[in-house]
């Protein structure tokens, strides 16, 4: 009951939406730059301190009010018994300055009892698939619920990355020119080339072949020079990696027979005044425009239902084969305030279009915030739909499968 109403507190005094974004914070705080200097782990400590427990509660409000049915999947129990204990935790930790490496260490137990929430997560709906079979009304929830949840998720990583490189036992591996997790001049077609050439190693391990890569860039800004941007390049690097594993499955999976050799993947990075866009395209036979949504959603996955004990945190299922790599790149994406679409022309390709904001003043945080409205949301269906619906298209959602 205490950890309750103290969760209640914090949300009711403090909204998410009115904390000033960490990033803009952190690039626009000089002495970040500078390295541990007691003034700034004290300052990032008591907004990680307060912060933490903010999206902390929000993620647990939510949690709430998800279906029953759905909430009470071991799985989903197991999640949200760790997020009970991190409330603990952090609030728990010292307020004095001799004791901030036990908060170090709290986080990077936070940190490492989160390993697994993606795919606990993930299981927590297959469990719920099994017992009660494909829901509309269930998938518009869990969309909402999941894309809400995996974001608070991200920028939870994001925070506790960015005080333990700083200030932690990290920071000795930590790029010197990085701050934190943040590259100030990351140069973009390099990141390209590495989560190509670790996708390609895959793929030869799996089909012996793989694609080559084509990359064009065109820096309409200073032509002659490298695209770079302010990023996270962790980031960009599990975007493109799984765009690039997709792109080559398709492509190997269409051509692996032809006389003709496999297409290469092109990829174009443009940076603009606004926009830094990368395209990456594949001849790998494309997706009809009617199963493009579907890709994105959670409890459409194609993925054949891992056979994993439920609820066993220790030995976690697989997160590849979840259907996962789309829906979670886009919210990355999505983060700093980019996107990430699919354009697909069937039967010969597809374009995947990463969107990044050139300037990182324009880069802040994008997060769920928890009020009347995402209440609302989980208390009213998807609405009946107001256009004409020719019954090509099979009723029963539950016999329906993406191919
Ligand atoms: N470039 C592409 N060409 C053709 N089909 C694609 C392409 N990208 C994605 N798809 C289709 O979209 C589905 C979903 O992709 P997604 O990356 O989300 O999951 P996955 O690849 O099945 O599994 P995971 O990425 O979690 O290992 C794929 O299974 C594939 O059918
Ligand atoms: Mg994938």
């Amino acid at each position: 009951a205490t950890e309750w109403s103290f969760v209640q507190h914090l949300t009711n005094t403090l909204s998410a939406a009115s904390l000033v974004s960490y990033m803009s914070r952190l690039l626009l705080t000089p002495c970040f730059s500078t390295g541990r200097e007691n003034a700034c782990e004290k300052t990032s400590y008591v907004f990680l301190r307060k912060e933490l427990a903010v999206r902390g509660a929000n993620t647990m409000k939510e949690i709430n009010l998800l279906p029953s049915d759905l909430r009470i999947q071991p799985s989903i129990k197991l999640v949200h018994s760790w997020y009970i204990q991190n409330s603990t935790e952090t609030s728990e930790s010292p307020h004095t300055i001799f004791l901030w490496n036990s908060f170090l260490d709290t986080l990077v137990k936070i940190r490492n009892r989160h390993n697994e929430v993606v795919p606990t997560m993930a299981q927590g709906v297959i469990e719920y698939k099994q017992k009660f079979g494909f829901d509309p009304f269930i998938s518009s929830n869990v969309q909402y619920f999941l894309d809400r949840f995996y974001t608070n998720r991200i920028s939870f990583r994001m925070l506790i990355n960015q005080h333990t490189l700083l200030f932690g036992d990290d920071r000795t591996t930590s790029h010197p020119k990085h701050i934190g997790g943040i590259d100030p001049t990351c140069n973009v077609p390099e990141v390209v080339k590495d989560a190509y050439e670790t996708a390609k190693m895959l793929c030869e391990q799996y089909y012996m072949i793989a694609p080559e890569l084509n990359i064009e860039e065109y820096n309409s800004k200073a032509p002659l020079k490298a695209i770079q941007v302010v990023n996270v390049p962790s980031h960009l690097f599990h975007m493109l990696f799984e765009l690039f594993k997709n792109s080559m499955r398709a492509t190997v999976e269409l051509h692996e027979n032809s006389s003709a050799g496999l297409p290469p993947v092109k990829v174009m990075v443009t940076l603009g005044k606004e926009d830094l866009s990368i395209k990456i395209s594949d001849r790998g036979g494309g997706v009809p425009l009617r199963k493009i949504d579907k890709l994105f959603s959670y409890m459409y996955s194609t993925a054949p239902t891992p056979s994993l004990e439920p609820g066993n945190g220790t030995q976690a299922p697989p997160l590849a084969g979840f259907g996962y790599g789309l829906p979670i790149s886009r919210l990355y994406a999505r983060y700093f305030q980019g996107d990430l679409n699919l354009y697909s022309m069937e039967g010969v390709g597809t374009d995947a279009v990463i969107y990044l904001k050139a300037l990182s003043s324009e880069s802040f945080e994008r997060l769920p915030v928890f009020n009347k409205s995402a209440w609302r949301h989980y208390q009213t269906g998807p609405e009946a739909d107001d256009w004409s619906n020719p019954s090509r298209d099979p009723r029963d959602a539950a016999k329906y499968k993406i191919k």
